[in-house]
């Protein structure tokens, strides 16, 4: 059972404010189960209960999860004055006045970044005690030594004496670049950065490829964005 407000419901199934949500209600345009129902307060079930609004076409939901391929040069925050937010850049149709950024990216990292207004899903996929690995692609700008490979994989100590939980990683270079996939299961601020400074190295370029199973959809440019399907979601805790 998952009981929700039918003017919350609305408001986010058909993309209105709270307010116009109360008055599509009072004018007598919302069915539950085929009844006509003129209480803004009503609580819906939306595992089972079927909900139609005049003018609407939407399959209930209760909560929106979009994943977008953060470009650089925007900021992980809800707003700022003056700097372009991953927020300005969710089209009409998928925002919310309820989103927010699932964790954070720097403002030079890109790749995969949830957006959501389901605040407990967001804690299982950021919260460290959930284990929810989080996979990056680090450009370095030298080798990686096995004994790097090693002290990252075991936990390595950061410069200011925080030590991490251990990450896996995959080292591999073409004839150009030097690269690391690695995996962190926690979120501390500038984390890989800081992991591969501790190692004796420095990270040009960070693009999150995954979160748990769910893989970024490469069909995305940066800056665009789609809503992921429940099935997607569930990736994530695989
Ligand atoms: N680690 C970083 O250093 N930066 C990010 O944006 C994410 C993880």
């Amino acid at each position: 059972m998952s009981l929700s407000r039918l003017d919350k419901l609305i408001a986010l199934n058909c993309n209105v404010s709270r307010k116009e949500a109360r008055e599509i209600i009072k004018e007598g345009k919302v069915n539950v189960n085929g009844r006509l129902i003129l209480r803004a307060e009503e609580l819906i079930d939306t595992m089972l209960d079927e909900v139609s609004v005049k003018g609407f076409d939407f399959t209930l939901k209760n909560h929106i999860y979009i994943m977008l391929n953060k470009p650089a040069g925007v900021i992980t925050a809800t707003k700022d004055e003056n700097k372009k937010t991953v927020i300005d850049l969710i089209p009409p149709e998928l925002s919310r006045k309820s989103l927010f950024p699932c964790g954070r990216l720097d403002k030079d990292t890109t790749g995969l970044l949830l957006l959501t207004d389901d605040g407990d899903m967001c804690h299982r996929i950021v919260s460290p005690n959930h284990c929810i690995y989080k996979t990056y692609i680090a450009v370095l700008s030298r080798p990686l030594e096995s004994a790097d490979i090693k002290k990252i994989e075991s936990g390595i100590i950061l410069k200011d004496g925080t030590k991490c939980m251990p990450a896996k990683v995959r080292y591999f270079t073409d004839d150009y670049s030097y690269f690391a996939e690695i995996k962190i299961s926690e979120g501390k601020y500038h984390q890989v950065k800081r992991m591969f400074a501790a190692a004796g190295n420095h990270v040009d370029k960070l693009k999150r490829i995954q979160i748990g199973n769910l893989k970024l959809d490469d069909s995305l440019a940066e800056g665009q964005c789609r809503e992921i399907t429940k099935e997607e979601l569930q990736l994530i805790f695989e």
